[in-house]
């Protein structure tokens, strides 16, 4: 008997803790700071993360770099290209990476940029510490989801990832994917009020 009472005690204490992390029901619960963090360039990546505020109440947190990315789609594929291969980090607006030191959860935006996150996250990653957030991870893309959701997880080290979601940039503004959204963030917890 004492064994199970021990449980119950036990399973309170995760359930409150897990409802604060997430969402926030107990009374007792400190409201969960939640913020979208994303890179955009030409806006199917901001749609999304708007979409996301829309349900979360999250603040938006755009990762604008220092040097605007070209509109031409060639330049801007043969400079993401040489970021990439060299592992550059290029420095964003101001010379000032945004903090999620205040946050508890994270959602964590790009675009897929060959396979992967495009390199302005990378900036982000390497100014900031996980330990102990939630992160969500989400992207738009042009023919596939790839590496992006998995590569922007496994860039933060600490966190605890929740599914991801990835949409077809193209599609993004269309009904069904604001269904899809929806759906998404509900099974997350994140009821549309
Ligand atoms: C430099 C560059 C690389 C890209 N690489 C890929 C890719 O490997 N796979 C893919 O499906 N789409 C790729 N795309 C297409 C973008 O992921 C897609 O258009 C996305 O919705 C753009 O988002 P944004 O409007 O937020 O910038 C690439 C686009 C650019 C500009």
């Amino acid at each position: 008997m004492k064994l199970n009472i021990k449980r119950f005690l036990l399973c309170a204490v995760i359930g409150v803790s897990l409802a604060g992390s997430l969402g926030a029901t107990a009374a007792e619960a400190a409201p969960t700071k939640i913020a979208i963090v994303y890179f955009s360039q030409t806006g199917n990546t901001r749609y999304l993360a708007e979409m996301i505020k829309a349900q979360t109440g999250g603040e938006l947190i755009e990762l604008i770099p220092q040097d605007a990315y070209s509109q031409e789609y060639r330049e801007v594929v043969a400079r993401g290209k040489r970021e990439l291969e060299g592992k550059v980090k290029p420095p964003l607006k101001d010379g000032k990476t945004p903090s999620i030191e205040n946050y508890d959860v994270v959602f964590i935006g790009s675009p897929n940029w060959f396979n992967t996150y495009a390199t302005p996250l990378a900036t982000f990653f390497a100014g900031n510490s996980f330990k102990g957030k939630v992160v969500i991870p989400f992207c738009t893309y042009g023919s596939r989801v790839g590496n992006t959701l998995v590569d922007i997880t496994k860039a933060c080290p600490g966190a605890v990832a929740k599914e991801g979601f990835g949409a077809p940039g193209k599609e993004v503004k269309e009904a069904q994917s604001k269904a899809k959204v929806q759906k998404w963030l509900d099974g997350l917890g994140f009821k549309k009020q």
